[in-house]
This record gives C-alpha cells, structure tokens and sequence, in this order.
C-alpha cells in the first residue's frame, strides 16, 4: 500500500505550545483512522501540518509521496485536487447557494456536464437529509445544516484522501449515524483513505481501524480502534471514557 501522509520526525509549536514532538507517523492508501483527543490538544493543526497548511519547524511531511518542502505552491495545489475536506469552521462560500457549494469540487475539476453534477449534487444533498434545501443560501441554513453542507462537499469528487474535522459536532443522533452510513458507503465504493477527527468514540469505533491520540507533542496512542479500550495510558483510558477524575 502506498503512503498517503508521511510525517518523519515532524516538531511543531506555537510560542511555547508544543503540538508536535519529533513525531513519525505514517497513514497509507486506503486506512479509515481517527484522530482523538481533548480540546487544543492538535488534531486540527495535525491535519493542517499533512496538507501543507501550515509549514512545521521541523522535519519532514510527504503527501501521497511527495514531500511538501519541495514543492511549489502549483504542485501543492495540485495534490491538494485528491484531498476533500470538512474544515472545522465550515468554510463554506457564503455568496454561493447549497447546491453550488456542493458542487464546487466537481465543477473545479471540470470533467462532468451540468447535468450530471446536479445529479449527483442532489443525490448528496439527500444523503444528508438537505434534499430540499439546495436552492438555499449559506446563511439561511442552521450551523448543523452547514455541516451537513460540508460534507457533502468533502466527498463528492472522490477523492483520494477525504479528511472530516469535527462531522457530528452540532448533529443529533441519527443525523449522526446517517452522516457515519454516508462515509462509509463512499470508502467501501472507492476505497479511499478517510480521516475523522472527533470525539464521538462509539460511532468512530464502528467506522475507523486505527486512532490516533496526539498530546503535548506525542502520540501517545496509535492503533486499533477494537483495543484502544485496553490501552493503559492513563490518559488516553480517561478521556475515551469521559471520566472526570484522572490526569486530564
Ligand atoms: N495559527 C495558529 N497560531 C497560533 N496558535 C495556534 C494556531 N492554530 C492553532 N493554534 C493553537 O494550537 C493548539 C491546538 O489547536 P487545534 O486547533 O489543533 O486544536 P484541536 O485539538 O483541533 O482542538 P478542538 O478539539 O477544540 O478543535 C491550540 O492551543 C490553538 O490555540
Ligand atoms: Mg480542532
């Protein structure tokens, strides 16, 4: 399997806030991993590290081989073609309609007619129960009907690497399990490699193989998403169970 995110030996902080330590980590084709963690502790900037986002102090990041310090700002705007993402704060085009929105990675590709990307525009709207609202503006929609919007935007065009910050914030429960039936769906089609970040642990365990806990630098877990209840760090053990007492 081939490497889709490589961090080799990554540092990363800002003013005294240490992200990431000397971190070597590898996701390849294919995997469904988490990223968990208590809040501020980096899943985001981790994820914004692997994109090219933000530049670390130090070490190396390849994305789908290809290492970001030796590329241009063209050639990383075009790896980025084969990455869809749910940004945390939404990053939604205010001035576009619900349905343009979703559309925009299939339009910027320019390979579809009209006709099929509002075919499969509405089929995605469907999938997060926003079938009726496609015609609406960003700002006529609830901050969880924005989501939804989000991620039927970060999965329409295939892409490679589909990286989901924060899905199920601000979404009920089976809104939730649809958004979950939705992405699994898509990586069982296409076999894409998906990223999730949040703290939905249940819903994580039945969609994800591996988690990954980053924390005051390290990763302090890495594995299967079946054992990490057996994990004996005994900060990784009190925030999966959301206990009160303990390190955290
Ligand atoms: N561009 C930036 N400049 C300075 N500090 C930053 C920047 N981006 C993030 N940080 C800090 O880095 C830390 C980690 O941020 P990050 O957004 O990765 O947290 P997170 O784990 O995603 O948290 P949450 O669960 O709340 O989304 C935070 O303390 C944040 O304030
Ligand atoms: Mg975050």
């Amino acid at each position: 399997m081939s490497s889709v995110i490589h961090f080799q030996n990554v540092s990363h902080k800002f003013k005294n806030h240490t992200i990431l330590n000397d971190v070597t980590l590898q996701i390849k084709d294919t995997e469904k991993v988490s990223i968990i963690g208590p809040a501020a502790c980096g899943k985001s900037v981790l994820i914004k590290i692997a994109c090219g986002l933000i530049v670390p102090d130090q070490g190396t990041v390849s994305l789908f081989d290809t290492p970001l310090n030796q590329c241009s700002e063209t050639e990383l705007t075009d790896l980025r073609k084969d990455i869809g993402m749910l940004f945390q704060s939404g990053a939604l085009f205010d001035f576009m309609s619900t349905a343009d929105n979703v559309a925009f990675p299939l339009r910027q590709q320019a390979i579809l007619s009209e006709d099929i990307i509002a075919k499969k525009v509405s089929e995605r709207l469907d999938a997060v129960g926003l079938g009726s609202s496609s015609a609406l503006p960003i700002s006529a929609l609830s901050g969880g009907m924005q989501r939804r919007v989000g991620i039927a935007r970060a999965g329409i065009a295939l892409p490679k690497l589909v990286i989901y910050d924060e899905p199920s914030a601000g979404l009920d429960p089976v809104t939730t399990s649809k958004i979950y039936d939705l992405l699994s769906n898509d990586q069982k089609e296409h076999l894409n490699t998906v990223i999730v970040i949040s703290s939905d642990i249940e819903s994580l365990q039945k969609f994800t193989d591996r988690m990954i806990m980053p924390y005051h630098g390290d990763i302090i877990y890495d594995g299967s998403s079946d054992k990490i209840f057996d994990c004996k760090n005994p900060i990784v053990h009190q925030f999966i169970r959301g206990e009160t007492q303990g390190p955290l």
